[in-house]
């Protein structure tokens, strides 16, 4: 049995040295030197080319390098049912906090106004912005927005969630479905997008929803370019709708050295560094998801294709 390895950014020697440890006769085979097809029963990928899995007779799981798998689904050549799994991982889901913290704080404590003072040498306080001006509405209470939710309550912040199935969680007031995200957009202060990308939240921030945010609020969009409509914000912002971004992912990557938003003064761009997968942390859920299928089982955090997460 061997594991073909796809990525257009993780290492595979890394990735080799963490299996091999916990599994030391490892047949791992690096895109696109595939040996015989027929040994390829697991695939580890992160953007695979289209096509890269459609003629592998045996292949049994299909692992994401990342939490996300919409890379995986948008292959239109896709073998259909073969189990796919997404890595839901603790040290993937602290950096995503991490980075949601800062970006919140960046708004919160006025980060801009202060280096844009501090640039003209000015000595200029301004106090923190009191909690209630500084309401947090978390787009998706998946693994990951459920942990960036939790942490930022935890500081102290008013947090508000938003899912598509109900949730009841302490101290995080939740929505969901179409008049709950209007209701929650409505009394958001700093927007956090922590969405899986599906057919139903592909441009879920356009117009039509940036605007019931209240004036002056902030969005954070640490999830897919593909659910932010980026004229649409760019519109808001000029406008002074808005007051500005912190976007770690956007439509097209690496962001067009001509694009708006790198000189914008209200935007802070990140080149999707949010949650980076480390092999050390990660590997050993791939190899027990290779077990678990082996024995017939489901591996851990199957998607469901229908649903697209
Ligand atoms: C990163 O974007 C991930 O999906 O893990």
């Amino acid at each position: 049995m061997a594991i073909l390895f796809i990525s257009d950014s993780d290492s595979p020697a890394e990735w080799l040295k963490e299996l091999q440890e916990l599994s030391p006769n490892i047949d791992f085979r690096v895109w696109p030197n595939l040996g015989n097809t027929d040994d390829i029963e697991t695939a580890l990928v992160w953007k695979a080319p289209p096509g890269a899995l459609a003629n592998l007779p045996n292949l049994s799981l299909i692992q994401s390098l990342g939490a996300g798998i919409d890379h995986i689904f948008s292959d239109p050549q896709l073998p259909t049912g073969v189990p796919i799994a997404r890595l839901v991982d603790k040290e993937l889901t602290r950096q995503m906090v991490e980075y949601s913290v800062l970006a919140v704080l960046n708004r919160h404590r006025r980060a801009e106004t202060l280096r844009e003072a501090a640039s003209e040498h000015r000595w200029h306080v301004v106090p923190s912005t009191p909690l209630e001006q500084s309401r947090i509405g978390v787009l998706g209470l998946g693994e990951i927005g459920l942990s960036i939710a939790q942490t930022l309550a935890s500081l102290g912040f008013i947090v508000q969630g938003w899912s598509r199935s109900p949730k009841t969680i302490t101290k995080i007031k939740c929505y969901q479905g179409l008049g709950g995200l209007e209701t929650m957009l409505s009394a958001t202060d700093i927007l956090i997008c922590a969405l899986p990308l599906t057919r139903a939240t592909n441009a879920i921030l356009s117009t039509n929803t940036l605007s019931l945010l209240p004036r002056n609020s902030y969005v954070v969009n640490l999830a897919r370019g593909e659910h932010l409509v980026e004229e649409d914000l760019l519109t808001l912002i000029n406008k002074g709708h808005l007051a500005g971004a912190f976007l770690d992912v956007f439509e097209k990557e690496p962001l067009p050295q001509n694009h708006p938003f790198w000189d914008h003064p209200n935007i802070t761009v990140t080149p999707h560094l949010a949650g980076l997968t480390i092999a050390a942390s990660a590997a050993d859920q791939v190899v027990e998801n290779i077990r678990l299928v082996g024995t017939g089982k489901p591996p851990l955090h199957q998607v469901d294709p229908r649903q697209g997460y």
